[in-house]
């Protein structure tokens, strides 16, 4: 199990691992309480997630103090649960990694305050975590996961880009939105058809059953050089889209709803699809790694796979749990970080905005 974690971490101590170190994760950016214990030798003990999406469902939306006093309440019980059901006492603990940005602010402290005060109380290392980094390395939590260095296209409902991977921690960004996310742009697609909070997968599963010939959206800012994306634009197009579509009433059919929405999904696909192809020319790299919430979208998966397998790119991605917001991520990237002797501090500090490409490898 976990060959190339653990390929990753033979070769990021220099030789073997001596001693297999336990790490506990605690992941609490946005409305998932994600928590989960990592073992360098072993690979993943054990986890466990509590997702908010019931609680905020009634807004349309996160609503970010919610999310802090719902981490409150599930966060410890998550932890105990974790340690029992993989059998693991506190002393056997070596290190606790958390989200430390970026996110909501509120929620990120949640985490950071618990994780920090049990690191203390149990006399281990306490590791702040990027959130992004944790979706960039959950790929490598897969047997026969992708090996540095790799072009990584990031995903997720507050951020969209694509990246040089070198190492651990040197990430040179190539290009990202200069606007809306493209999970922000699924969300926001989908409140306007009426689908409800988390837009992503609901506009997939509707898709399905959409006329893909039926309408064309714009791939934006494919007609010209560079790898920055722009998805704004779409969600007006979307808008006009669903308008043209409505009867005397305002009343937009089911139908005509999983149109648009295929329609949709095959403009974020495609855009995002012709970025990486461009990334991996720029590169010259021939592995591209997909993570965060969006590429647990199937029709994304299997296009990128489909076209860049055939120029001779290998396409990796988590399975589903892990490309969403979870707790394995982060103890992953915690080990991997205290495995190449990463400091640890005492600061309980949070960053709810954090450029990844401000990250340095450990050493
Ligand atoms: O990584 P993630 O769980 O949280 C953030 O860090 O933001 O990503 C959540 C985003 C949401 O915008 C959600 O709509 C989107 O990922 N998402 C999807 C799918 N599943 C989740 N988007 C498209 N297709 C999906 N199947
Ligand atoms: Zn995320």
């Amino acid at each position: 199990m976990q060959i190339s974690a653990t390929r990753l971490l033979v070769n990021l101590s220099g030789s073997s691992i001596l001693a297999a170190m336990k790490i506990l994760g605690i992941e609490t950016s946005c409305d998932e309480t994600g928590v989960a214990l990592y073992d360098t030798g072993r690979g993943l003990l054990g986890q466990a997630l509590y997702s908010q999406v019931d609680l905020h469902a009634t807004y349309g939306g996160v609503v970010p103090e919610l999310a802090s006093r719902d981490h409150v309440r599930r966060l410890l019980p998550l932890v105990q649960e974790v340690l029992d059901a993989a059998d693991v006492s506190t002393d056997q603990l070596d290190g606790v990694a958390y989200t430390a940005g970026p996110g909501l602010a509120g929620a990120l402290l949640v985490g950071a305050g618990t994780a920090r005060a049990l690191a203390y109380g149990w006399g281990v290392p306490a590791l702040a975590v990027h959130h992004m980094e944790g979706h960039l390395l959950a790929p490598l939590l897969e047997e026969g996961g992708p090996d540095f260095p790799f072009v990584a296209l990031l995903v997720s409902g507050g951020h969209t880009m694509l990246l040089e991977a070198r190492s651990l921690g040197d990430y040179r960004l190539l290009g990202e939105s200069v606007d809306d996310a493209a999970g922000e742009a699924f969300d926001k697609a989908a409140k306007m058809m009426g689908l409800g909070y988390p837009g992503g997968p609901r506009i997939a599963a509707l898709a399905e059953q959409g006329d893909p010939a039926r309408f064309r959206f714009p791939r934006p800012m494919t007609d010209r050089p560079g790898l920055d994306f722009s998805f704004s634009g779409l969600k007006t197009f979307c808008m006009n889209t669903l308008r043209d579509c409505a009867d005397a009433d305002g009343v937009v059919s089911d139908g005509d709803k999983a149109d648009v929405a295929r329609a949709f999904e095959e403009a974020v696909v495609d855009t995002l699809l012709i970025k990486c192809r461009r990334a991996m020319d720029e590169t010259g790299l021939d592995t591209l790694v997909m993570a965060g919430g969006v590429s647990a979208n199937r029709r994304l998966r299997a296009k990128l796979a489909d076209s860049l397998g055939k120029r001779g790119v290998r396409v990796h991605y988590p399975r589903p749990e892990y490309c969403t917001d979870n707790g394995a991520m982060i103890a992953f990237a915690g080990a991997l970080r205290l495995a190449a002797g990463a400091p640890a501090d005492l600061a309980i500090q949070v960053r709810p905005r954090w450029p990844l490409s401000e990250l340095a490898p450990p050493a």
